[in-house]
């Protein structure tokens, strides 16, 4: 496997899909504009709801992103996997009425697959499948998929979060081998958490608008069969640069070293270290797109994530407020694609000392 940065993926993720005619939807803010059922953007395809809603129609039904997003139902896993985060990136791939199953999955077999690409070994992939969804498998194999590398489930394979598009989906998983654990094809099927099988890439053929207060049975249809996937920046980076978790990539890893430099302790993979190099992540990318602290909503989040982080530093010994020089990392990392981050750094770092120090005295 050829070592990527995560900025190598991003663009590379980019330029594949547009080489496949899609248009570049520029990522949108965390704090969702016009959409009151959500807190965050969450997924890629949040942003997109009115593409596949049909009430508003794109200049290019084919569409690639890369979407910044958060979410919190998750937070007591993060520093304990190897990959769960409160802020993390999306790559997706759309179609809004235009391709389907069988060209959705080609370019997911040569993205995943072609040196010119991934340059995975199709050994090491494992694929999820809607249970009654015969065709789906069916086209992996075909693609080159050995057939006992196809796992068909009732219940993992049905995408939704919130209201919007939904439906039935395919998920990719990298086999990590033994090194992380048994073989375990159950792990997969029965979404046991596991170190070994990193699921990489959600491909969904989205055709439900889910609604609040409705059984799926009932979901109305889309105006259109679309695609839209979701794949983990950082998770695709742990696998192609062979790493032990999403921290020790290059998305992370300068921020826990800078850890290290505050605490004078070594990393070696301890949770506090990991939490914080999230959190910090989270509340500076917030703050960028215009969040502010507060005992409400989504400032409250922030202000429970920050003082987490805290939390977390103080059980390293780190008594004094530290958060604001992790900002300069995030900068460093993250600038080339999100220039933003630069220019919000200054009123990031006064919001984050400000509200560590008033913590740390009470
Ligand atoms: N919308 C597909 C995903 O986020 O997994």
């Amino acid at each position: 496997m050829k070592y990527l940065s995560g900025n190598e993926i991003r663009n590379l993720w980019l330029e594949f899909f547009k080489g496949k005619g899609h248009l570049v939807e520029p990522g949108a803010s965390l704090i969702p504009n016009d959409d009151p059922t959500l807190l965050w953007m969450n997924a890629g395809v949040a942003a997109l709801k009115k593409y596949f809603d049909g009430s508003v129609i794109p200049k290019n039904p084919r569409i690639v992103n890369v979407q910044k997003c958060i979410r919190t139902n998750d937070i007591e896993h993060v520093g304990k996997t190897a990959r769960h985060h409160t802020f993390f990136e999306m790559l997706g791939n759309f179609s809004i009425g235009d391709y389907f199953r069988d060209q959705a999955l080609e370019w997911a077999y040569e993205w995943l697959t072609s040196e010119k690409w991934l340059g995975l070994p199709k050994e090491k992939l494992y694929i999820t499948v809607y249970s009654a969804d015969r065709e789906t498998a069916e086209k992996w194999v075909a693609l080159g998929i050995d057939p006992s590398h196809i796992v068909a489930t009732v219940d993992q394979n049905f995408w939704e979060i919130g209201e919007g598009p939904s439906g039935p989906c395919t998920e990719v998983f990298f086999d990590r081998g033994e090194k992380y654990g048994d073989f375990s094809i159950e792990a997969i099927r029965d979404d046991i958490e596991n170190d070994r099988f990193v699921e990489i890439w959600n491909i969904v053929l989205s055709q439900f608008n889910a609604k609040a207060g409705m059984k799926r049975e009932e979901y109305p249809e889309l105006p259109s069969k679309n695609i839209d996937t979701g794949s983990g920046l950082e998770r695709v980076a742990m696998v192609v640069q062979e790493v032990e978790t999403n921290y020790e990539t290059d998305l992370f890893y300068p921020i826990i070293k800078k850890i290290e430099a505050i605490s004078g302790i070594d990393y070696h993979g301890q949770m506090a270290f990991k939490v914080i190099a999230d959190h910090i992540r989270t509340v500076s990318f917030a703050i960028s797109d215009g969040a502010i602290l507060s005992n409400e909503g989504r400032g409250y989040v922030l202000r429970r994530l920050l003082r987490r982080a805290v939390r977390y530093g103080r059980k390293l010994g780190i008594e004094k407020p530290f958060m604001a020089k992790l900002v300069d990392i995030v900068e460093k990392i993250m600038v080339d694609f999100y220039p933003n981050i630069r220019t919000q750094k200054d009123l990031i770092k006064r919001i984050v000392s400000r509200e560590a120090t008033k913590f740390l005295e009470t």
